[in-house]
Formats: structure tokens, C-alpha cells, sequence
């Protein structure tokens, strides 16, 4: 019943503060695709911000419209797609994004996420009382769906360039082609 799987497109998963957009929007360049970032998207099409999304309708409505839009990205062909943190939590996304993405997570350690996160603002999850402890949680929940992923990249210590060359690497060999040619 599974259709075959065909990789036209990369699609960056993992926790907040692991560099998916900055890391998306390089891949892009180098490889000359187009560069979605999931929660631009939904920024764009409600004319809301993501805060107040959350804020004005609830996590649940939110991830509603997430949904739909990585149901629309399944038609996407020479994509970086650059998710939400939350979006690979949920089993039909996942499923969906394989069918034509490879998808790879990036991936740091709560410490590592704490100290690129803390000074901002604009992720209303970590906005409560205690960031640390939430940031502990939803990893431990969303790790059996990030783990999913068919390439697990650590961030920790090393640069977004570096990252960018890790991903890239991973992608032309899953695509068969040499990352020399890249
Ligand atoms: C979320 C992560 C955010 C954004 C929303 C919820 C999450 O995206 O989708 O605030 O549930 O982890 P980033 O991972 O790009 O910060």
C-alpha cells in the first residue's frame, strides 16, 4: 500500500534553537532550491504571528494549520523545508515529510538549546516560569519522533557552516550523487 518513497526535497526537523531556519536558508543557496520555512508560512497566510496564534486561539489551532501546510508541501519539488519544533511530534507529518524529503534532524542537548534561546522572545512555549524544565520535557517527549529522522546532525560545537556542509554531504549521498559536485 506504501507509494514509493522519491527525495525531491530536504526537510530540517528538530527542537527550537537547533539553527533549522539558518541552516535551511544556506542549504538553499548552495543548492539552489527554494527555502520554506513551516512557521513563516503560517505567519504569512494568517496575517498573525506565531505568539499570537498561540495566544489568541490556543497550541491546538496552531498545529491544525501546521498540519495543512505540511499536507501542501507534499506536492513541493527542489524544497528546503524548515519545520516548527513541534511539527515532527505528530505521526502523519512525519510519514508525510519522508514520503518526499529526506529528513534530517538537528539536534542539541537541552543545555546547549537553553543557552541559544533564553534571550528571546518570540517562542511562546518558552515564555512560562521555568524554560529549562519545559525545554527538558518536550525534548524528552518529541526524541522518539525525532529519532525518526533518517539522519540524526549534533549541532553542539560546531558552526552553522559546518552543519550546512554535514546536511549537504548527507543529502547528495542519499541522492546518489558526489558531494564533490556539489
Ligand atoms: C514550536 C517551535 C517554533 C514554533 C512554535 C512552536 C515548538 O518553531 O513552531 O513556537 O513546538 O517547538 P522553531 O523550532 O522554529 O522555534
Amino acid at each position: 500500500m506504501n507509494t514509493p518513497r522519491t527525495i525531491h526535497n530536504l526537510a530540517l526537523i528538530g527542537f527550537m534553537g537547533t539553527g533549522k531556519s539558518s541552516v535551511g536558508r544556506s542549504l538553499a543557496t548552495h543548492l539552489h532550491f527554494r527555502f520554506v520555512d513551516t512557521d513563516e508560512l503560517i505567519e504569512s497566510r494568517t496575517g498573525r504571528s506565531i505568539s499570537d496564534i498561540f495566544a489568541q486561539a490556543g497550541e491546538q489551532v496552531f498545529r491544525g494549520i501546521e498540519k495543512q501546510v505540511v499536507a501542501e508541501l507534499a506536492k513541493a519539488q527542489r524544497t528546503i523545508i524548515s519545520s516548527g519544533g513541534g511539527l515532527a511530534a505528530n505521526e502523519e507529518n512525519m510519514a508525510s515529510l519522508k514520503q518526499h524529503a529526506l529528513v534530517i534532524c538537528l539536534w542539541a542537548s537541552p543545555e546547549v538549546i537553553w543557552e541559544r534561546v533564553h534571550t528571546q522572545t518570540h517562542r511562546p512555549l518558552l515564555q512560562g516560569a521555568d524554560p529549562m524544565s519545559k525545554i527538558r520535557e518536550l525534548l524528552a517527549k518529541r526524541e522518539p519522533f525525532y529519532k525518526q529522522a533518517d539522519v540524526l546532525v549534533n549541532t553542539e560545537m560546531r558552526s552553522i557552516k559546518e552543519v550546512v556542509q554535514q546536511v549537504l554531504h548527507q543529502f547528495n549521498l542519499a541522492r546518489g550523487t558526489s558531494s564533490a559536485k556539489s
